[in-house]
């Protein structure tokens, strides 16, 4: 399997999977440690203060079974800072090596996912896995597809915060819409003030009691559903991204097009641009009279031009499809015999993903933020700029 590092500067790997551990029943492994998940950073910078809390505040908000609009899975998804860290919390410059232990893998649940291992199961990665990885592949509880993958990205996202705080650059997700249900728009002061104050996670906090419902009732018919999640990045100054491949815009898109079951994103005003005239697309700039800075009048490019970060709100729109995982029959193959069945599962899962996926797109848009000033900075010592270009 290649293709498990992300960034370029500050570079996240991460390792584990679902239920991986659960077979491995070497008594020399203390039972905790058998398996999980691992995150590995590299470009940590010294000097910075790093606790297991800080980590944990944010991988808390991921955790399952946190509410009926979750799975009923009960992962601590405690975190252990392995290394890079002295005893005074402060990083030495060293790898950040992170892990959190698988906790909840009983033999009830193994044997549950085992039952399903020769089906083809409807949405999820199981077919294209078998295509390149045969049967070695671990498939129980969807291994590195699982939604649980994502935890070791969080939590490598909460080493990015820890740095762009000083930075004062602020990174909040939310839900907006679920199910064709929609909230209001959503400013970064009412994201704010409103965040998670339901267990959708949605600022709007009226259409949010509706929101909740429909996931309830498409749970209780053993459904599932998707929705609408947005980001908001604020304080980013501008010049960040490289201008071609590298835009700022296309390594954030790779972090959120990255994370399982997103199906699609936008930047600013997005596909509404189709619907527009260049003279009602473009965002007109003006000279702000406190600051002399150049600032625009309207923010439909979400921040981004040419992929470089313009200084205004980084705005971003995530499409979240339905948890694959239902208990609604479905027709699909028997890889084992060859023919034609159906299949319903009982497994644990998330009715509707939107309430656990803002960390993680929080996480991935702080790593591509971060990597980008790296690179940024580090472009920058070199050239040769007047700094009148800086005033600006
Ligand atoms: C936080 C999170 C939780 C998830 N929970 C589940 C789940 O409980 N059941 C499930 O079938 N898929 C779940 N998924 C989605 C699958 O990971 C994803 O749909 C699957 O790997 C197929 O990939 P694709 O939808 O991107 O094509 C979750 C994803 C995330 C990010």
């Amino acid at each position: 399997m290649l293709g498990n590092s992300f960034g370029r500067f500050f570079k996240v790997t991460t390792c584990g999977e679902s239920y991986g551990g659960a077979f491995r029943r070497n008594p020399d492994i203390p039972g905790e440690l058998r398996g999980g998940l691992m995150t590995i950073i590299d470009g940590v910078p010294s000097g910075l203060k790093l606790t297991a809390d800080m980590i944990q505040a944010e991988l808390d908000k991921r955790r399952p079974g946190q509410s009926e609009l979750d799975t009923p899975r009960k992962e601590k998804d405690k975190v252990y800072i392995y290394s890079g860290v002295m005893e005074n919390d402060i990083t030495t410059g060293a790898p950040i090596g992170m892990l959190i232990p698988n906790t909840d893998i009983d033999e009830q649940h193994v044997e549950k996912h085992r039952s399903y291992l020769d089906f083809i199961r409807p949405g999820q990665a199981g077919y294209t896995y078998y295509k390149k990885f045969g049967q070695n592949a671990d498939l129980y509880g969807a291994g590195r597809a699982s939604g649980r993958e994502t935890a070791a990205r969080v939590a490598a996202g909460a080493v990015a915060k820890a740095v762009l705080d000083g930075l004062g650059i602020d990174v909040i997700s939310f839900v907006t819409e679920i199910h064709g249900i929609k909230s209001g728009d959503i400013s970064y002061e009412i994201a704010k003030a409103n965040y998670r104050k339901n267990e959708l996670n949605c600022p709007d906090l009226e259409n949010a009691v509706r929101m909740i419902d429909e996931i309830k009732k498409i749970k209780a018919e053993g459904d599932s559903c998707g929705g609408v999640v947005e980001i908001i990045a604020r304080g980013v100054a501008s010049g960040l991204g490289e201008p071609v491949f590298d835009k700022l815009s296309a390594t954030i898109a790779h972090g959120i097009m990255s994370i399982g079951s997103v199906k699609g994103l936008e930047f600013g005003a997005g596909f509404e641009h189709t619907r527009m005239k260049g003279s009602e697309s473009n965002d007109k700039p003006y000279l702000d009279k406190d600051t002399g800075r150049v600032r625009f009048k309207t923010n439909n490019a979400g921040g981004l031009l040419g992929g470089i970060s313009n200084g205004e709100d980084i705005r971003i729109r995530v499409a979240v499809k339905p948890t694959p995982t239902i208990s609604v029959t479905q027709s699909t193959v028997d890889v084992k015999n060859l023919e034609n069945t159906d299949i319903s599962f009982k497994t644990r899962n998330d009715p509707c993903i939107c309430p656990r996926i803002y960390p993680v797109c929080e996480a991935m848009v702080r790593i591509a933020i971060l990597d980008a000033i790296y690179m940024a900075k580090g472009y920058r010592e070199l050239s040769f700029l007047d700094d009148k270009w800086d005033r600006l």
